[in-house]
């Protein structure tokens, strides 16, 4: 069942049919793991295994407070650990360099194709995709079975998430299809979205627990639980964007790598799109930053990737960015709000300053409920 129908199906459904609904998914899910993991004998696709697990993640992000002790989200069979082992990745977790006028990505496009020695009417296909605003991921596969997962660390040395990364319903436990490499490193972002940071936040202040600044410290935060059980409680979501070692590539450009994800039945970004030129970067930047805010996720930007892999190889790399990529970064982000009264702090050392207290906006992902007015 693809995600919309999903969310139409469940965003229609009761607290009672959700609660039945789980307690059939648990025992069907439960029914189907003894067949595969006890008898070797599964009786349904991976995919329809994977939509059932993806039905019942759905259904406890909107209610959670219906999640069931023996949840099939919480049933991975892992235990809390001590501390999360140190991982070196096979291929460094690199940075993007930054673009924050239209002029910069330009030069980005001139640069490029003077060092591929393009000529101008040479075609040069960029892809152009949001920058989340998450945590990045790199997911090892070995003969299509997951079996690494870590963080990004340093970008040389991350932390082994492996059990907590199997919680995430975007991420296959095993990858779809045939000819998959025998290895395959997925990279991209774990975020939240913004209604399932809303109630984690208030099923958090129910609870007397810990409330979230924004939804991506609420993504580090649950990633990086040492039991794997939290992090199945939380909503996180995953989207597939890049990728480290492979012992085959499964196309020759960048949007067919991507195009291999969704099909080995990773979540891509519905947005990602080619362009021809600047102009036509320009303008999916221009639209992307109009639908920011009801894009349902944060992001900070638009990452410009050079298409053609052969090219990729031939840019190569800078310090730590790649030269055939670039994020092109939305301004600082603004807001207005009420100011509802002014108080007066007074400092050690008997300096006054205004403080005005202000009806709580989020701007830039953080809750803004005082300013001091020292200017
Ligand atoms: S590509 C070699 N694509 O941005 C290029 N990164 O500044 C690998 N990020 O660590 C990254 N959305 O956490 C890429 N669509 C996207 C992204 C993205 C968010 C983050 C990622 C990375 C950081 C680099």
């Amino acid at each position: 069942m693809s995600r919309a129908k999903h969310a139409s199906d469940i965003a229609a459904m009761s607290r009672e049919e959700a609660m039945a609904e789980l307690a059939r998914l648990a025992e069907e899910i439960g029914r189907h793991d003894a067949r595969y993991y006890q008898e070797d004998a599964p009786t349904i696709s991976d995919a329809a295994y994977d939509a059932l697990r993806q039905r019942n993640a759905a259904i406890e992000a909107r209610f959670p407070d219906l999640v069931r002790a023996d949840s099939p989200t919480h049933r991975i069979g892992a235990k809390p650990v001590e501390k999360f082992g140190k991982v070196q990745h096979a291929r460094p977790m690199l940075s993007l360099d930054n673009a924050f006028t239209e002029e910069d990505v330009t030069d980005f496009l001139d640069r490029i194709r003077r060092f591929l020695r393009l000529g101008a009417s040479e075609p040069l296909t960029m892809t152009a995709e949001p920058k989340i605003d998450g945590l990045s991921a790199s997911l090892r596969y070995e003969e299509g079975q997951l079996s690494l997962g870590a963080t990004r660390g340093d970008g040389q040395e991350g932390e082994n998430v492996t059990q907590n990364i199997l919680t995430i319903p975007d991420i296959p436990h095993k990858l779809r299809g045939r000819n998959i490499p025998a290895i395959v490193e997925v990279r991209g972002e774990v975020y939240m979205a913004h209604e399932d940071f809303s109630a984690l936040n208030a099923r958090q202040a129910k609870t007397g627990e810990k409330i979230f600044a924004n939804p991506r410290n609420a993504a580090a935060g649950s990633l990086r639980q040492l039991d794997p059980s939290i992090t199945a409680s939380r909503p996180l979501r995953f989207f597939a964007y890049a990728w480290g070692e492979m012992s085959a590539m499964p196309a020759p450009t960048q949007a067919g790598i991507v195009e291999a994800f969704a099909q080995w039945g990773f979540a891509i970004n519905p947005h990602f799109t080619l362009c021809e030129n600047a102009q036509e970067m320009l303008a999916f930047y221009r639209a992307i930053e109009a639908k920011r805010a009801s894009l349902g996720y944060d992001i900070y930007g638009v990452v410009y990737k050079v298409n053609r892999l052969d090219f990729q190889e031939r840019l190569g790399f800078i310090a730590r960015s790649p030269r055939w990529a670039i994020a092109h970064k939305f301004p600082a982000e603004r807001a207005q709000t009420l100011l509802e009264a002014i108080d007066i702090q007074v400092g050690r050392t008997g300096a006054m300053t205004p403080v005005a207290k202000l009806r709580p906006v989020t701007v830039g992902g953080v809750v803004v409920s005082n300013a001091t007015l020292h200017n």
